[in-house]
C-alpha cells in the first residue's frame, strides 16, 4: 500500500508528527497492563529474551552494539541506558569499523544490531562477524522480515511504521524507547533496578506520548527560531550524558537535509578544540534539560556565551534561569532524565526540518543520500 503524506508537505514532517503514536506502538505491547499487580508493575515483557543469561552477561561478558548513522546514535544512548540502569557493560561500534579492528567478542556476549531498514550492508556484515565469533545476535529493526531481522538469533521490532523520508526521525526515537525498555528489563534481571524505580520508568514511558504532543505543539515557535538563524553556515550542538548522542543526532539531521555544516559535541569537549569555532555567527544548540549534569552544562553554555556564541537552549519547563542565558529557548515538559533523549530529539528534528525547508532543499530526498545503504 502506498504511504501518503496525509496533508503534510513532506514525509519528514508527517513522520515527526507521528512520534507520539509510534512510541505508543513500540512500547504498548511490552508495558505491564494498567492495574497489574504489584510485582508486575516494573517488568516490561520480553519473552524473546527468556533464555538469555543476564546475570552472566553482566558479570562475565558484554554487549556490543553495532549500527550506522542515526541508529549508531541510538546505540550510543543505549550504552548509557544499559550501563546505568542495568550495570551491563556495553561497547558501541560503528558497523563499518567493527570487522576491520579485530574486535574482541566471545561466546556469551550479546551483539545488538540496530537498524531501521534492516538492510544496511555494514550492519549486516558486522552482525554476521559478531555471531561468527560466538555472540548471540539480537536485532532491533523497524522493517519486519528485513535481512538483519532474519539473520539475527532474536529480533525486536520497533513498530514505528514505514519511514519514507531519508532523514530518520520516528525510527530513532522508537529505537531509544526500545533500548530504554530493554535496559529496564535487563536492570530487573541483574537486580540493578528496584521494582519501584523500574515501575516509575515504565509509567514515564506510558505517559511519554502526551509529553511528545506538547513538544510538537511548539512547531510554530521552532519555525520562528529557524527563520532567525537561517543564514548561519556553521552550527554546534552540545549535550552531556544522554544528551550527547541527541546532540550528535541533531547535528546529523541538519547536515543531511539542509547541507549546512553542523557538529555535535559532548559539552566537556568543547574546550579541547571546537570552542575556537565560536563567534557571533555560530548558533550553538545547548541541550540543558534538568537532571544530573545540568549545572555543568550551564557552565559550558557560559563558556560559549563569553566568546560571543549565540545560544539556542533546550530546557525543561519551569527553568527560570535559562531565559537570561540563552538567545532563544525551547522548553520541553519535565520527564525522567532517562526519557529525556526521546523528547529532546523532536525539537531538533523540527529545527532541521524548518531550516531545510526555508532553504528550499529537497527535504525527503536529500542529495547524495539513500534511505538504506545496501553497499559496504
Ligand atoms: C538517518 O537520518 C540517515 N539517513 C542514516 O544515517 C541512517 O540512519 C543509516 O544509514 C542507518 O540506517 P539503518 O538504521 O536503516 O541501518
Amino acid at each position: 500500500v502506498a504511504v501518503e503524506k496525509q496533508g503534510f508537505s513532506h514525509f519528514m514532517a508527517k513522520e515527526i508528527f507521528e512520534q507520539p503514536q509510534a512510541i505508543r506502538a513500540t512500547t504498548s505491547g511490552r508495558l505491564p497492563r494498567a492495574g497489574e499487580d504489584d510485582l508486575g508493575r516494573g517488568e516490561p515483557s520480553f519473552p524473546e529474551l527468556a533464555e538469555l543469561d543476564v546475570p552472566a552477561l553482566a558479570a562475565r561478558a558484554k554487549v556490543t552494539m553495532l549500527a550506522c548513522g542515526t541508529s549508531w546514535h541510538a546505540a550510543l544512548a543505549g550504552k548509557y541506558l544499559f550501563e546505568q540502569l542495568a550495570r551491563v557493560p556495553v561497547e558501541v561500534d560503528l558497523a563499518s569499523e567493527f570487522r576491520y579492528r579485530q574486535p574482541i567478542v566471545r561466546p556469551g556476549d550479546l551483539a545488538v544490531a540496530i537498524s531501521q531498514s534492516g538492510e544496511t550492508a555494514d550492519t549486516r556484515a558486522a552482525l554476521m562477524e559478531a555471531r561468527r565469533l560466538g555472540a548471540t545476535g539480537l536485532a532491533i529493526c523497524n522493517v519486519v522480515d528485513s535481512s538483519i531481522a532474519r539473520e539475527a538469533d532474536r529480533v525486536l521490532y520497533t513498530h514505528a511504521g514505514p519511514e519514507i523520508s531519508v532523514a530518520s526521525t520516528k525510527a530513532f526515537t522508537t529505537q531509544l524507547a526500545m533500548l530504554t525498555l530493554l535496559a529496564v528489563h535487563l536492570g530487573r534481571r541483574t537486580g540493578a533496578l528496584t521494582l519501584e524505580r523500574a515501575a516509575g520508568l515504565l509509567d514515564g514511558l506510558r505517559e511519554l506520548p502526551v509529553a511528545l504532543d506538547a513538544v510538537l505543539g511548539q512547531a510554530a515557535a521552532i519555525e520562528i527560531i529557524a527563520r532567525r538563524w537561517r543564514s548561519a553556515r556553521d552550527w554546534l550542538y552540545l549535550g552531556r550524558g544522554l544528551a550527547f548522542p541527541v546532540a550528535l543526532e541533531g547535528a546529523l539531521k541538519l547536515k543531511e537535509i539542509s547541507y549546512v555544516h553542523a557538529e555535535g559535541y559532548a559539552c566537556g569537549e568543547i574546550k579541547h578544540g571546537p570552542i575556537a569555532l565560536v563567534d557571533e555567527r555560530v548558533p550553538v544548540v545547548v541541550l540543558a534539560l534538568e537532571g544530573p549534569g545540568y549545572h555543568k552544562t550551564l557552565a559550558s553554555l557560559e563558556e560559549v556565551r563569553a566568546r560571543g556564541g549565540k545560544i539556542i537552549a533546550l530546557a525543561s519547563a519551569g527553568d527560570r534561569r535559562i531565559g537570561d542565558l540563552a538567545d532563544d529557548v525551547i522548553l520541553v515538559p519535565q520527564v525522567d532524565p532517562y526519557l529525556q533523549p526521546i523528547l529532546a530529539s523532536v525539537p531538533l528534528q523540527l529545527l532541521a526540518y524548518h531550516l531545510a525547508r526555508l532553504e528550499g532543499r529537497d527535504v525527503d530526498q536529500p542529495r547524495n543520500l539513500a534511505k538504506s545503504v545496501t553497499v559496504e
